[in-house]
C-alpha cells in the first residue's frame, strides 16, 4: 500500500487537484481549510487572498525526495522566492541598462507572478527586514518598494488588474537609474549639486523608456514620473501639487521612503521600522498623502506587535503594545522582566528589530 507524507510548498506553486494534508489555519487561529481538502483553481486563489504563504500538500511518500522535520521556516520560504526574485529583476536591469531594451514581459511576469505571492504573504513587511544585504541595493529596492506597494494597494483596497498595475509601477519606479552612469548610481558619499541633477533625471528618463511600450498604463507611467513629487509641490520633477500627483506616485512614495530609510546603504545608517514611522509622521505629513501615510502607519503599527527588539541602551525587549494614535511609541518588556513605556522614557529609543 502507498505510504503518504505532508510535503510544505508554496501557495504559488499549487495546482488544482492536490490534497490538503494538513488544517491551515490564519495568523488568528481560524481555520481556512481542513485536512483532506482537494484543491480547486478557486481555493488556491482565496488562499493568496487570506494572505497564506505555504501549505501541506499530501503525496505519496516515492513521489518526494525526504520527509519534513522540524518547525517550518516561513521567514526562510520567503528569503528563497525573494532571492529568486531579485535575480529576475537584475537580469531585466541589466538588459535596459547595457541593451537599452524593456523586457517588459518579464518584468510584467514578475510583478504578477511573483511580487504579488511575496506582497500576500503574512508578515511579508517583517520578512523584508531580514532579508536586507548592502549588495544588489537598487535591485533589492526596486523588489522592496513593490512587495510594500503591493501591502501598502491591500490594505488601501486595490484588487485585481489594478493591484498588478500598481505592483509593476513599484517595481519599475526607478526603472530610469538604468540610464543614470553607474559611477553616480553607486557613488558612496554625497553628490555633488550637479550629480543630484542628474540623478533627479531617473524619473523622466523612466517615463521616456516606459511611455511608447505597447500595453503599459497611464497608471504605472504616472507612478515612475512622480514617485518623488510631494503634495506640498516640493518634489520633482516638476514640483505639481497633490492633487495634480497620480495615486500610484502616492502609495510608491510611502513605500520608497520607507524601505530606503530601513535599508542599509554605505553612505547611510539604516534606522528601525520604529523611528520610520516617527518619521513618517512627524515630518512627512504635509509631503505624503495623510490618508495613505494613516493607513500605512495604522496596519504597520499592528506589525510589530511581538517583535523583539534592541533598545539604546543595549538590552533586548519584546514589543508588547502600540497605542492607537499613529506615531505611538511601544510598551516593551526587557528580558530582565522590567516594562517600559518608550511613550515615557523618550531617552530610549529602539535601535534594530533582532527577531519579528
Ligand atoms: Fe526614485
Amino acid at each position: 500500500m502507498a505510504q503518504y507524507v505532508n510535503k510544505r510548498i508554496f501557495v504559488s506553486d499549487l495546482t488544482p487537484g492536490l490534497e490538503i494534508g494538513k488544517a491551515v489555519v490564519t495568523e488568528e487561529g481560524t481555520v481556512v481549510l481542513t485536512e483532506g481538502s482537494i484543491l480547486t483553481p478557486s481555493l488556491i486563489e482565496r488562499l493568496r487572498q487570506w494572505g497564506i504563504l505555504t501549505v501541506y500538500i499530501r503525496k505519496e511518500q516515492d513521489t518526494v525526495s525526504a520527509p519534513e522535520s522540524g518547525a517550518p521556516n516561513i521567514q526562510r520560504l520567503f528569503a528563497d522566492q525573494y532571492e529568486g526574485i531579485v535575480a529576475g529583476v537584475r537580469k531585466s536591469f541589466e538588459t535596459m541598462r547595457y541593451f537599452k531594451e524593456v523586457p517588459l514581459e518579464q518584468l510584467k511576469e514578475l510583478a504578477e507572478a511573483s511580487v504579488e505571492v511575496l506582497s500576500d504573504a503574512i508578515g511579508a513587511l517583517n520578512h523584508l527586514q531580514l532579508v536586507k544585504r548592502q549588495d544588489d541595493y537598487t535591485y533589492r529596492h526596486s523588489l522592496n518598494v513593490a512587495v510594500i506597494t503591493g501591502v501598502l494597494g491591500r490594505w488601501l483596497g486595490y484588487y485585481g488588474m489594478e493591484m498588478k498595475n500598481l505592483i509593476l509601477a513599484g517595481l519599475l519606479h526607478d526603472v530610469g537609474k538604468t540610464q543614470i552612469p553607474l559611477e553616480v548610481l553607486n557613488k558612496p558619499g554625497k553628490l555633488s549639486p550637479d550629480e543630484m541633477e542628474l540623478m533627479k533625471k531617473h524619473t523622466t528618463r523612466g517615463y521616456n523608456m516606459l511611455r511608447e511600450l505597447p500595453g503599459i498604463t497611464q497608471g504605472v507611467l504616472y507612478g515612475v514620473l512622480q514617485h518623488h513629487e510631494r503634495m506640498d509641490a516640493s518634489g520633482y520633477p516638476i514640483g505639481v501639487p497633490g492633487e495634480k500627483i497620480h495615486p500610484y506616485a502616492k502609495i510608491i512614495a510611502v513605500a520608497d521612503i520607507y524601505d530606503a530609510m530601513t535599508s542599509n546603504r554605505a553612505y547611510q545608517k539604516s534606522v528601525s521600522p520604529f523611528d520610520v514611522v516617527q518619521m513618517l509622521t512627524q515630518e512627512m505629513f504635509n509631503k505624503l498623502d495623510p490618508e495613505i501615510c494613516a493607513v500605512f502607519l495604522n496596519n504597520v503599527r499592528d506589525y510589530f506587535v511581538g517583535n523583539i527588539v534592541e533598545l539604546s541602551d543595549g538590552r533586548n525587549a519584546e514589543v508588547l503594545y502600540i497605542a492607537q494614535f499613529v506615531g505611538a511609541r511601544p510598551i516593551v518588556r526587557t528580558a530582565d522582566g522590567e516594562f517600559i513605556d518608550l511613550e515615557k522614557r523618550k531617552d530610549l529609543t529602539i535601535v534594530n528589530v533582532l527577531k519579528t
